[in-house]
């Protein structure tokens, strides 16, 4: 027994250390991270979600599956990657959409740097214009556009739910003066259950579509 255990016990260390370095690799690279924290600083008007945020947003997309996502406001795509992490472990596909051309152009530009060229397309336009353009309907939905918006983007894209599919909002803490007509409608909806966190202070509301 004694010499089964200092077998064990030989191979537990390697293996662990196997184990790590590959959820290490998986989990993201060092130059992803050397990326992401690039954008920041690029980032003068702080548009980015926080980089706890971020995490949260990978956390959702591999718990749930999600498979075919979509994204409202990318900006220079931090976000967007952070959710194309989570797509890689899934084999699922975000299109994400961004106003601003010089942003579009940026964020593309970083989902290659990123190596989620393949995970991630960037469309350049309003999202109000470029949804209908979709095909399919959607598993997992980001919105972090401008926040009197919020409550027409909802309107548009819940038919396109599917069923266990999550709609997460950003700022729905710190701007909550400026989407109080999303914020009722995602509380009293009778086919959502919504939950509020706060990875960050800026919080982030959390709906599943119910059947
Ligand atoms: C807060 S920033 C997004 C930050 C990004 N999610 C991140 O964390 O890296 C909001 C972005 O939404 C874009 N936006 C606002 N209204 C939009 C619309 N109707 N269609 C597409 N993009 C829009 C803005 O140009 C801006 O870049």
């Amino acid at each position: 027994m004694a010499a089964v255990t200092h077998a064990t016990r030989k191979l537990a260390l390697p293996l662990f250390l196997a184990c790590a370095a590959a959820i290490a690799v998986r989990a993201q690279t060092p130059d992803q991270l050397n990326l992401l924290a690039q954008i920041k600083t690029i980032d003068r008007d702080q548009l980015s979600v926080s980089e706890e945020d971020g995490r949260f947003l990978r956390v959702m997309v591999a718990s749930n599956g999600s498979k075919h996502a979509l994204e409202i406001g990318a900006a220079y795509g931090y976000s967007t990657i952070w959710i194309g992490l989570g797509l890689r472990e899934t084999g699922g596909h975000l299109t994400s959409i961004e106003y601003d051309p010089a942003r579009a152009k940026a964020a593309a530009e970083n989902i290659r740097k990123a190596g989620l060229a393949d995970v991630v397309t960037v469309v350049h336009g309003d999202a109000f214009a470029e949804i209908p353009k979709i095909a399919g309907d959607f598993d997992f939905v980001f919105l972090d556009a401008w926040k009197r918006d919020y409550k027409r983007f909802f309107d548009l894209v819940f038919p396109r739910l599917r069923p266990q599919g999550l709609f997460l909002a950003h700022n729905v803490v710190n701007k909550q003066n400026e989407m109080r007509d999303f914020l009722d409608a995602i509380r009293s909806h009778p086919k959502l259950f919504t939950s509020i966190v706060t990875p960050s202070g800026e919080g982030m509301s959390v709906s599943v579509k119910i059947p």
